[in-house]
């Protein structure tokens, strides 16, 4: 049997013939430490062979110095025991304690006097002179230090060695601890009692019934573990959706329900023509300074488009068309050429009706909703609130019949899908829109509007050059993905979102669910 084995049956067979054992006699009488006792215990207490109770006493300890005493001699003793008979001037005292040469040292190199004080060996020195004298060791006249009587015991020393018999609580004890001789500590035990298996023999569990145990019927005479049932299942370790991406698919879910098909957004470098000209957007505006927009350096230039898309589009920046003026500037192909990184999820827009406009040619005119969720760039300063690249969700009705309350019904019941209730429009200005809206929600958090989205009703100075026919109306909105996501997820600073500052352990524990809408 090995030694484990036996300890554990030592247990049980002390167990025998008393109610209840404590934990520290057995840990004693095992010859082991209370640690690893404890080992054997929750083992036997497992199979329900035993019951413990945790039980907690305080107990009285001594500390190194206390310890150091018992096993040599206190400080006072030693002053008192190197003072010769005919007695002793303080100076030469402190020379046999080594202390002398310290402090005249620490003078040569112009120390001052008070650090004499800080010497660990003069303070030791000092503290047990002066219990010394207290305790009637020794005595000064004169300038002289003389021994009181001469074979007097170590008395601290004595009442360390009858430490075991000192009872807590006592008057002795507090100056013990005062001393800082002696101190408390509180340990913790167990209280063992029989459990509802106990037997004075511990026979080994099984943790499964086996094929072989049923056949020869030898499970009738075999212990099993008890199935916890309580126990939590081994937690799988699995990848999860990113909260942009939840929402990002949330979002694309109720467009498609709303009868939206998706746009190709594959494309992150566009020309400056479809990011900026082919939406009407002036040549001089300021959006398209590299201070908001990333230009490319190779290629600087992207491919030439249509000439004549690209001549209409000329035109009608210059001189206008359609019951417009235009902006009156000289239009520059080398400018709408330039490469950049696309600010807005609209280049892929006007794109698109481009190509609606020459499938209209062929098969004539039919309605069409589009929508795309994508990245687009900004040169912006980075803050808790603002990348650089951020996503863009774009919505699209190209309709004879769209109109400006179709677009706010449209948005009305987009936001309400996504559980924004209230909402309001507030005039403002796109180039390539007109009317142009911004969109405001309530922010359930902040408790105050905050700005959601853009919207409006594309310009003719926008469709006429893209071939959009004069009586097809264009409506169109775009918001951004992160804000609404940061409000729904409590999220207080984008770059623990997106960035290198993402931790993994975040998105793997993140929910499974996307968020409710109301
Ligand atoms: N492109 C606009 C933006 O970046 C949003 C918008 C899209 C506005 C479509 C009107 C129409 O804010």
């Amino acid at each position: 049997m090995d030694q484990k084995q036996d300890h554990t049956n030592t247990i049980l067979a002390q167990l025998e013939s008393t109610e209840s054992l404590n934990s520290m006699d057995v840990a004693k009488s095992l010859a082991i430490n209370h640690q690893d006792l404890v080992g054997y215990l929750l083992q036997l207490e497992s199979a329900n062979y035993i019951k413990t109770e945790g039980l907690k006493q305080d107990q009285l300890i001594l500390t190194e110095e206390g310890n150091t005493i018992l096993n040599s001699q206190s400080g006072e003793y030693e002053i008192y025991q190197k003072i010769p008979d005919q007695g002793i001037s303080m100076a030469d005292l402190q020379k046999l304690f080594g202390i002398e040469q310290v402090a005249k040292v620490k003078q040569e190199q112009g120390e001052k006097k008070e650090k004499q004080a800080e010497d660990p060996k003069k303070k030791q020195f000092d503290l047990g002179f002066g219990n010394a004298k207290k305790m009637g060791y020794i005595k000064m006249d004169k300038g002289v230090i003389s021994k009181v009587g001469n074979d007097l015991p170590d008395k601290i020393k004595l009442e360390l060695q009858q430490f075991n018999n000192i009872k807590l609580g006592s008057a002795q004890v507090k100056l013990l601890i005062e001393r800082k001789l002696a101190m408390i500590s509180t340990i913790k035990y167990f209280d063992i009692k029989k459990g509802i298996r106990y037997s004075s023999k511990f026979r080994e569990q099984f943790a499964a019934l086996t094929t072989e145990q049923l056949l020869s019927g030898e499970w009738k005479d075999c212990d099993y573990k008890s199935i916890n049932l309580k126990a939590e299942g081994e937690k799988i370790s699995m990848g999860n959706l990113h909260p942009l991406l939840k929402v990002r698919k949330q979002f694309s879910q109720i467009l498609i329900g709303l009868g939206f098909e998706e746009m190709p957004t594959n494309q992150f470098v566009e020309s400056s023509f479809w990011n900026f000209d082919a939406l009407f957007q002036p040549q001089k505006h300021p959006a398209r300074d590299a201070h908001d927009t990333f230009f490319c350096s190779d290629p600087e230039y992207s491919e030439e488009v249509d000439t004549q898309l690209r001549d209409k589009v000329k035109t009608m920046h210059q001189s206008g068309g359609v019951g417009s003026i235009g902006y009156q500037y000289e239009w520059s192909h080398e400018e709408a050429r330039k490469n950049i990184l696309r600010t807005h999820t609209t280049a892929v827009s006007s794109k698109m009706l481009y190509r609606i406009a020459q499938q209209y040619k062929e098969k004539g005119y039919f309605p069409k909703k589009y929508f795309s969720i994508d990245k687009v760039f900004r040169n912006e300063t980075l803050d808790a609130t603002h990348l650089a690249e951020f996503h863009q969700i774009e919505g699209v009705v190209i309709d004879k019949n769209a109109s400006l309350g179709q677009l706010m019904g449209i948005i009305r019941e987009f936001f309400r899908q996504i559980g924004i209730n209230k909402l309001w429009f507030k005039p403002t200005y796109n180039p390539y829109t007109e009317p142009s809206m911004e969109i405001y929600g309530y922010h359930p958090i902040l408790k105050k509007k905050v700005e959601i989205g853009n919207s409006g009703v594309f310009r003719p100075e926008m469709l006429a050059p893209l071939g959009i026919p004069e009586d097809v109306n264009v409506i169109a909105w775009g918001l951004g993905l992160e804000r609404p996501t940061m409000i729904y997820y409590d999220i207080r600073d984008i770059r623990t979102m997106v960035g290198p500052e993402v931790k993994v352990e975040t998105v793997r524990s993140n929910a499974f669910c996307v968020f409710e809408s109301k």
